[in-house]
């Protein structure tokens, strides 16, 4: 297939061009560039020994994508372009209405003009909310109570998603409930890059771990989890990438949404411990007060992945803080300084 990937240049997109080269795909990237750099596709480039065809410009602006479309015969599209900032989505939400939505919209309405009927779009466990039960499931309720207006956006997405497969019966949609993706390609060439201050644990201990932080805020000890602090369900990004190879391969029409995680869930003090013993680094950390709007524990049944898309996940946590390490520790900086 012809791929587009927008937001292809980012963490999970760069991991994803790789999985799906891997697979003899073809593939196209629109990405503005606002939280990326050219050098992650220029690094897969060199991995994979392909040429990737980027095309720098805004989801939200008709003519890039109507440039892409009527210049290619793309079958599928999968979506990860978007703002992901919790604290910034509170902090300007309508940042995050106008370019999550926003850009969601444009890019339905060229599909629709182009007869482009594939999707996969990078939803988030953050629909949950605060999971009424645990493992969470795709039929839970979402969309309730969700803490923050970037969670919202998801959700909203994914009903917008549910009608557009409803009017037209001939999309194919699936919404990928991403819990939270960690790690690195194992080459150490491509990892996760954040512009700021990382907002997510794992980028947070690898910046301590290579001396860049003094050392880790763990928020919340008190919390009915194994040791009181918060447990999610941490997911390798070349798992998640294999995922949404799945996926489209999969695609079906109608909407679907597919949790992809992997199923257990590890404490904010196991992954510090975790990420110490494989780095051999000492990670200091304080336990402070939780963090507003988070919750406990998160981790996902992945009985429905497993059954349609026919994909687990297959990299332990120990693996994800070996792969997160070689990249962190090649890369102290970032894309950046490291040509
Ligand atoms: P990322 O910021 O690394 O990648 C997103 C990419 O989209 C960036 O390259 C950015 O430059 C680009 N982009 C943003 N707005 C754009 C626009 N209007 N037009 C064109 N390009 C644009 O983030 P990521 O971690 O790779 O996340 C990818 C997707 O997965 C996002 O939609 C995110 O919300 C979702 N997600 C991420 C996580 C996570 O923990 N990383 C968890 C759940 C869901
Ligand atoms: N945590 C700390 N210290 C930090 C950062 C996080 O103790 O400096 C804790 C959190 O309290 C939580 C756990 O580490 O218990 C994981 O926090 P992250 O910020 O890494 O991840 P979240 O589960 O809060 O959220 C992430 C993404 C969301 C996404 C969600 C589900 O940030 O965008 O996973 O996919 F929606």
């Amino acid at each position: 297939m012809l791929i587009l990937l927008t937001g292809g240049a980012g963490y999970i997109g760069s991991h994803t061009c790789l999985e799906l080269i891997r697979r003899g795909h073809e593939i196209v990237v629109l990405d503005n560039l606002s939280n990326s750099s050219r050098e992650s596709l220029r690094r897969v480039q060199e991995i994979t020994g392909h040429t990737i065809a980027l095309h720098v410009g805004d989801l939200a602006d008709p003519e890039v994508v109507r440039e892409i479309f009527s210049t290619r015969r793309i079958d599928a599209v999968i979506h990860f372009a978007g703002l992901k900032s919790v604290s910034e989505s509170l902090r300007n939400p309508l940042k995050y209405y106008q370019t999550n939505l926003g850009s969601t919209l444009a890019l339905l309405q060229q599909m629709e003009s182009y007869g482009i009927k594939k999707l996969v779009f990078s939803s988030s466990a953050t629909v949950y909310g605060d999971p009424c039960g645990l493992p969470s499931k795709e039929d839970s309720p979402i969309g309730i109570a969700l803490s923050n207006p970037y969670g919202r956006t998801k959700s909203m997405i994914e009903q917008i998603l549910q009608d557009a497969a409803f009017a037209d019966p001939l999309l194919s949609i699936a919404a990928l409930r991403y819990f939270n993706p960690i790690g690195a390609h194992e080459s150490g060439r491509i990892g996760e890059d954040p512009k700021q201050e990382p907002n997510n644990l794992f980028p947070y201990i690898s910046q301590v771990a290579i001396g860049l932080r003094p050392k880790v805020s763990v928020f919340g000890g008190n919390y009915p989890t194994i040791d009181g602090t918060g447990v999610r369900d941490y997911i390798h990004v070349m798992d998640l990438a294999e995922g949404h190879a799945a996926a489209l391969e999969y695609l079906k029409p109608g909407f679907d949404a597919y949790n992809l995680g992997s199923g257990c869930g590890a404490s904010v003090l196991e992954v510090i411990a975790a990420f110490s013993r494989v780095s051999k680094s000492a990670i200091p950390y304080d336990i402070v007060a939780e963090r507003p709007g988070d919750v406990a524990a998160s981790y996902a049944d992945v009985s429905k992945a497993s059954r349609d898309l026919k994909w687990t996940t297959s990299r332990s946590l120990e693996v994800a803080c070996r792969d997160a390490w070689a990249w962190q520790s090649a890369n102290p900086t970032g894309y950046v300084d490291n040509g």
